[in-house]
């Protein structure tokens, strides 16, 4: 190595790097991570967008507040399915194609496809055929939050939409209510978030509803680490058995239409409604502890601290790209390739 010339060192940084690049891309589950992403993306061709799906989303949420959460979510489900290439907006087609709003976490649940299809119609009028509907997604999510009372952030825009979806692959990444935290923290690490980003943006449960077949089980007799009054109540809206499967309950009873870090101050009095919400603290109840036991009092008593990981673990996520090679465009309708 000594006696290397100055262009033999350059080819071997130049070696060096490409070995980092290659490594970091090989990504997370197929996913990567966006390069090129901008928040002046669209400064020139579309300087208006930022403004027009915050006041579609003001209006959506003012109508109705759970419409906040349910975008929130969609975010989510997209952007943990392949990336978020606005995969999860696609509808079905058939005979030929099957779409991701039928797979198991989103059938008969997702909800706010309309908003998204108003914010992009009124974007493509004010700018056609330029923004594509993963970052009005993207875009939609930031203001939900901010809407509720949370947290904002600059969204770093320039995704492209994917011209298919996979249903298998949204029932492969996407977390079941009945997880266990070690199934929480592999979920999220196959995508590149730490397990303080996975508690972070778990706290999106401060906002929204869940259907009582999510929390059946844990109601009825089926946790340890629960609030015996807390299940008790669940139990007259969500009996054992079957029957009111769709009945709603919120997912932070303290304060449900409001995003602030009251469902952390839920777990840690055991009532979290989701068995994989629990998780996060105390997982093995019984007075046994979880990793997560001492991030959840933290942000359970400090809610500006949450609000910054929130944020911050939001870009992250937001971040997730298709794998390299997928065909992309930017859809004029989000229900349908062009
Ligand atoms: C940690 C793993 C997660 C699991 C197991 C999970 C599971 C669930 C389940 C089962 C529901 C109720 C669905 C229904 O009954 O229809 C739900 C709702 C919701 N989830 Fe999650 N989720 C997770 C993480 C996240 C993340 C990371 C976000 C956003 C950043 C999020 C945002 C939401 C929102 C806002 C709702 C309420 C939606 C509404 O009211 O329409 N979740 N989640």
């Amino acid at each position: 190595m000594a006696a290397m010339s100055a262009s033999g060192r350059r080819v071997f940084l130049l070696g060096a790097l490409l070995l980092v690049a290659v490594s970091c891309h090989g990504g997370f589950g197929g996913v990567g991570v966006a390069e090129g992403l901008s928040t002046r993306y669209y400064a020139k061709t579309c300087p208006a967008v930022e403004s027009v799906v915050r006041s579609v989303m003001a209006r959506a949420v003012a109508a109705d507040r759970r419409m906040g959460a349910s975008v929130l979510r969609l975010f989510f489900h997209d952007c943990f399915v392949n990336g978020c290439d606005g995969s999860v907006l696609l509808d079905d087609a058939p005979p030929g194609f099957t779409g991701e709003k039928g797979a198991g976490a989103n059938a008969g649940s997702a909800r706010g496809f309309e908003v998204v299809d108003a914010a992009k119609a009124r974007v493509e009028a004010a700018c056609r055929a330029t923004v594509s509907c993963a970052d009005v997604l993207a875009l939609a999510a930031r203001d939900a939050v901010a809407l509720l009372g949370g947290p904002t952030w600059p969204v770093r825009l320039g995704r492209k939409d994917a011209r298919t979806a996979s249903q298998a692959a949204a029932n492969g990444n996407l977390p079941g209510p009945v997880s266990s935290l070690t199934s929480l923290l592999a979920t999220f690490a196959a995508k590149g978030l730490s397990a303080r980003d996975m508690t972070a943006l778990s706290g999106a449960h401060t906002v929204g509803r869940a259907r009582c077949a999510t929390f059946r089980g844990r109601v009825n007799g089926g946790d340890a680490n629960v609030n015996a009054t807390f299940a008790a109540q669940l139990r007259r809206l969500c009996p054992a058995g079957t029957g009111g499967d769709g009945n709603l309950a919120p997912l932070d009873a303290e304060t449900p239409n409001v995003f602030d870090n009251g469902y952390f101050r839920e777990l840690t009095k055991q009532r979290g409604l989701l068995h994989s919400d629990q998780e996060l603290f105390a997982a093995g109840g019984g007075g046994r502890s979880s990793s997560q036991d001492a991030l959840v009092r933290k942000y359970a008593g400090n809610g500006a601290e949450f609000a910054r990981d929130f944020a911050k673990a939001m870009v992250k996520m937001g971040n997730l790209a298709p794998a390299a090679g997928t065909p992309v465009e930017v859809r004029l309708n989000c229900r349908k390739p062009n």
